[in-house]
């Protein structure tokens, strides 16, 4: 399973508790460095790397499961292209894709403009816009983490 923008490494931890074989990887040095202290190398503990979403380099591993909780709403939307076409560039063919997505910041306003959170109906335009090219959406639930509405997309990888 691949957790990504995984910061300090809870979600992916928790998951590996109940079983999963979990590889997260942040962009951030700091938080990455932070996960690897917290839960550690351990066999069957998570394993995490520093990578960068947008260009994720060429791997032989692939993954049953993408999940993102959090990340692709902080990264601009010019790169979103990129973000799916190198996600998916480490997805198995058909791999479910869990994607949480802000809708707006936590002070209940429109996030800033280099993010790509936004209200509702455009983050959504924007999701569909950017997920096909490597992704079929399946499933599109409004949901909530603490105060801040998401977005909960279910997506399938296509072949490559
Ligand atoms: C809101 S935090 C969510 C952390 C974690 N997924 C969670 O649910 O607790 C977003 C994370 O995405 C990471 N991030 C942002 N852009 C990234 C990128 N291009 N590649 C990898 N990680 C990125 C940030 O460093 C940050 O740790």
């Amino acid at each position: 399973m691949l957790d990504i923008g995984c910061g300090e490494g809870e979600m992916a931890a928790w998951l590996s508790e109940r079983g999963f074989r979990v590889l997260g990887f942040d962009w951030s040095h700091a938080a990455v460095e932070r996960a690897r202290k917290r839960f550690g190398e351990l066999p069957g503990k998570p394993r995490f790397e520093r990578l960068d979403a947008t260009c994720l380099p060429a791997r032989a591993e692939k993954f049953d499961i993408l999940i993102d909780r959090g990340c692709l709403h902080g990264i601009p939307r010019t790169y979103g292209k990129a973000y799916v076409r190198s996600i998916a560039s480490w997805a198995k063919p058909s791999a479910p894709f869990w994607l949480f997505f802000h809708t707006q910041s936590r002070q209940g306003h429109p996030t800033a403009a280099d993010t790509s959170a936004g209200p509702r109906e455009e983050a959504l335009k924007y999701l569909e816009a950017i997920l096909p090219a490597h992704f079929d959406i399946q499933q599109v639930t409004d949901g909530w983490i603490e105060d801040i509405p998401i977005l909960v997309i279910l997506a399938v990888a296509r072949s490559c």
